[in-house]
């Protein structure tokens, strides 16, 4: 079937639509009616008429791995929910979207509404849900609408309430608004969260959500974009799925390019289908003109910085090494994982040489210092101290010494908090000082000292002192 898209929006020709199939068609809108004219819930019929351990079955063998971050198996994770439980069972769609650099949830919610509400209503019936929430930013207050609107619509047409689809299994959905931090896209400070209370994280054990969740009862927690794969394998099954992608890193993916690229923006592609370089030359259109590559953060802020002429050996299976270069690096989880960095939320930032390192780290840690919740002192103060010191870096009032301190203070957050917001804060100062320090430490005061004093000499020379 030909799909229009909106004036240059068609896809790249190496994307594979398929969770974006319907983002920015020119012939498509959010009503129920234009969903179900292309298959739309016929994927809930099916569920309802299954076991719902075989739906379970069938992520699990598709193998895919949840798109909010830690990139963790959707299928496992449903496991999770202890065998003799006896009490409700939740599930959270996580549309809080925190991460900077990250910004695909927002089109599904406002473009393919239904998408989402099918891939969760399967979900819930495979885990044994009646109840679900949908999480969203309170920055995303349209969304919000959308969403409340189509599940409605669903609810009047039988596909969420009593009887769904004309079987005996009853469904509510409802959307929760946040009120936008950071911290409440962390799924057990989500879960605070809706609960009513400020959002301090819970620890982990043992409050694994899926054992010990909302009202202390078993929760699945999964991102937007995971709990809409899930329709598609239920509709291709598990193992042509996974047959998308690269072993252990299946399906698609939606890539978030942002920065110092000719046309940032998402791409969907198979999972690993392209490198590095090939989703900034090919994708992205390149470098701006004249520009060379700096370093990239791959997988939304609190990814490890990667440099441009970074080389790394790795292991292949049977035994040898491979050598790559950064522009090398296939789009995986499992590769990037193993350049030390991650692929996280999908969020590609890409900086070219104009960008001053020094700056770009103190905006990311006066976002980590904003957005720490406070409730365990290693990342209270430490961010705040972070912040400072990259204050001082930045506006060259900086000793020698503060480099060193920094890179200290990132290292006694990092494994030391209660939950990983104290890593996501860590690693971007300790990737930029490891990969950086050169450049950091040539704006400390004792650095700038020659350059000072011969520039006081120019000007005394022009009588302008
Ligand atoms: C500080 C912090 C912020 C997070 N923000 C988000 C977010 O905005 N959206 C999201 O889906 N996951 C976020 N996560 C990951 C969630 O805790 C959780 O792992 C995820 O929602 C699980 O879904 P998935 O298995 O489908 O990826 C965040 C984690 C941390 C530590
Ligand atoms: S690590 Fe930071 S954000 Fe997480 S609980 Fe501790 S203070 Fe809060």
């Amino acid at each position: 079937m030909a799909i229009t898209y909106l004036p240059g929006k068609a896809p790249h020709p190496r994307e594979h639509r398929m969770i974006f199939r319907n983002v920015d068609r020119a012939d498509w809108d959010t009503s129920l009616a234009r969903y179900e004219q292309e298959g739309g819930y016929s994927m809930l019929k099916k569920a309802v008429t299954m076991e719902p351990k075989a739906i379970t079955e069938e992520v699990k063998k598709s193998g895919l791995r949840g798109r909010g971050g830690a990139g963790f198996p959707t299928g496992v994770k449903w496991t999770f929910i202890p065998p003799n439980n006896t009490k409700p069972v939740y599930l959270i769609c996580n549309a809080d979207e925190s991460e900077p650099g990250t910004f695909k949830d927002r089109y599904i919610i406002h473009q393919d509404p239904h998408q989402l509400i099918e891939g969760m209503a399967i979900s819930c019936y495979a885990v044994g849900a009646h109840l679900a929430y949908i999480y969203i930013r309170e920055e995303f207050p349209e969304g919000a609408l959308i969403l409340e609107k189509a599940i409605a619509e669903a609810r009047a047409n039988w596909y969420l309430g009593n009887g769904i689809c004309g079987s005996n299994y009853n469904l509510e959905i409802y959307v929760h608004r946040g009120a936008g931090a950071y911290i409440c896209g962390e799924e057990t400070g989500l879960i605070e969260s809706l609960e009513g209370k400020r959002p301090y994280p819970r620890i982990k054990p043992p409050y694994f959500p899926a054992a010990l969740g909302l009202y202390l009862c078993p929760t699945i927690v999964n991102n937007v974009e995971s709990l809409c794969h899930v329709r598609h394998i239920m509709e291709m099954g598990g193992e042509t799925y996974a047959k998308m992608g690269t072993p252990n890193n299946t399906g698609t993916r939606i890539l978030c390019v942002s920065g110092d690229v000719v046309r940032p923006g998402y791409y969907e592609v198979q999972v690993g289908s392209l490198t590095m370089g090939e989703l900034i030359n090919d994708l992205c259109g390149g470098l701006k003109p004249g520009r060379t590559l700096k370093a990239i953060i791959p997988g939304g802020s609190s990814a490890k910085v990667l440099r441009a002429d970074e080389v790394f050996k790795l292991k292949q299976p049977d035994g040898s090494t491979k050598e790559l270069t950064v522009m090398d690096i296939p789009m995986d989880f499992d590769t990037i994982a193993k350049c030390g960095t991650m692929a996280g939320s999908g969020g590609v930032i890409i900086m070219d040489d104009t960008r001053d390192m020094a700056w770009v780290l103190n905006n990311l840690n006066q976002f980590y210092a904003h957005e720490s919740c406070g409730q365990c002192t290693p990342c209270r103060e430490g961010s705040l101290w972070m912040k400072k010191i990259s204050d001082r870096i930045v506006s060259g009032d900086a000793s020698p010494d503060d480099v060193s301190l920094l890179e200290s203070v990132a290292y006694q957050i990092d494994g030391k908090t209660i939950c990983a917001f104290g890593e996501a804060s860590a690693w971007p100062t300790e990737s930029f000082i490891a990969k950086f320090r050169d450049e950091l430490t040539a704006r400390t005061k004792s650095a700038n000292k020659g350059k000072l004093v011969a520039e006081e000499a120019q000007l005394a020379a022009a009588g302008l002192d």
